[in-house]
């Protein structure tokens, strides 16, 4: 019987959504696991598990609506700073979701990419991330982006730094630097910039993530927790894109009508 009317819900909700206007990118900050799991009596673990099937829902939404592209962030270069027992909790997370899933995310046609700095991640998790990426490297029907050990910061200060070395050496003029050239070194290289950017808990940060990427996506704040969100509250938050009037820093064309009319009628 619930099941049902989640059913006619979620039905009624994608009824409403423009298909012809559908975010192509959408990036989440899967935010309030720990607090959830806090206001339940739970260890901070139980939001994070629960997190993971909110996550496997919000892919096969995302997909089934025809958006083409979820970059997620699931650890941030802020989060070693937590307890060890924490950071320890989630590496062995990553670990144990890739293993159980990846068959049937390649089944599904979907590419996994990891963002961030590999490096300090053990070798065991590596291997797992590596062997996922090989393995679904040609998939086609849909892209999923996760952000591990990632800050935008550091994504920018890195290309920042490419830039300086490659004029040195001669390779490049300072006159050759230009946006397309920055966004031919950032590690999201060949991706287009979301259209929409969903975070999670009410929280209204962008917290180190994707800055540059971000800066003319639309911001939706669910006061949802990440644990508890799930396909009806996303469709709520395509439907409201859909509702914004994207300007990039323009204004909105009026048929016939010159700047100097516009001043009159103002
Ligand atoms: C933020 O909640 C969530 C995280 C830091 C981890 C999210 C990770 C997952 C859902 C697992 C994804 C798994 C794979 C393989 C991609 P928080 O802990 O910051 O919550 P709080 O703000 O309430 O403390």
């Amino acid at each position: 019987m619930i099941l049902g009317k989640i059913i006619d819900n979620n039905k009624n909700l994608s009824e409403k959504i423009d298909k012809q206007k559908l975010p192509e990118h959408v990036a989440i900050i899967m935010d309030g696991n720990g607090r959830w799991a806090t206001k339940k009596g739970l260890p901070r673990s139980f939001g994070h598990k629960q997190g993971v099937g909110v996550l496997k829902e919000i892919i096969k939404s995302s997909k089934k609506l025809g958006c083409k592209i979820l970059t997620v962030y699931a650890f941030s270069t802020e989060n070693w700073t937590r307890p060890t027992k924490e950071v320890d909790f989630l590496i062995n997370l990553f670990s144990e979701v890739l293993e159980r899933e990846i068959d049937e995310i390649h089944q599904e046609s979907i590419k996994i990419k990891f963002i961030g700095d590999l490096v300090p991640f053990p070798e065991s998790l590596k291997k797992i991330i590596n062997s996922s990426e090989t393995l679904t490297k040609n998939n086609k029907a849909f892209l999923l982006n996760v952000c591990v050990n990632y800050g935008g910061r550091q994504e920018i200060v890195n290309v920042a730094k490419d830039i300086a070395l490659k004029s040195f050496s001669g390779e490049i003029k300072p006159c050759e630097v230009n946006e397309e050239f920055f966004n031919s070194a950032l590690l999201t290289k060949g991706i287009k910039d979301p259209e929409l950017l969903i975070r999670t808990s009410g929280e209204k940060r962008i917290s180190n993530f994707l800055l540059w990427q971000l800066a003319y996506s639309e911001i939706y704040i669910s006061d949802v927790m990440w644990p508890d969100f799930n396909e009806l509250e996303f469709l709520k938050a395509i439907i409201d894109y859909q509702s914004r009037n994207r300007r990039f820093g323009g204004i909105e064309s009026l048929p016939n009508e010159s700047f100097e009319d516009s001043q009159c009628n103002s």
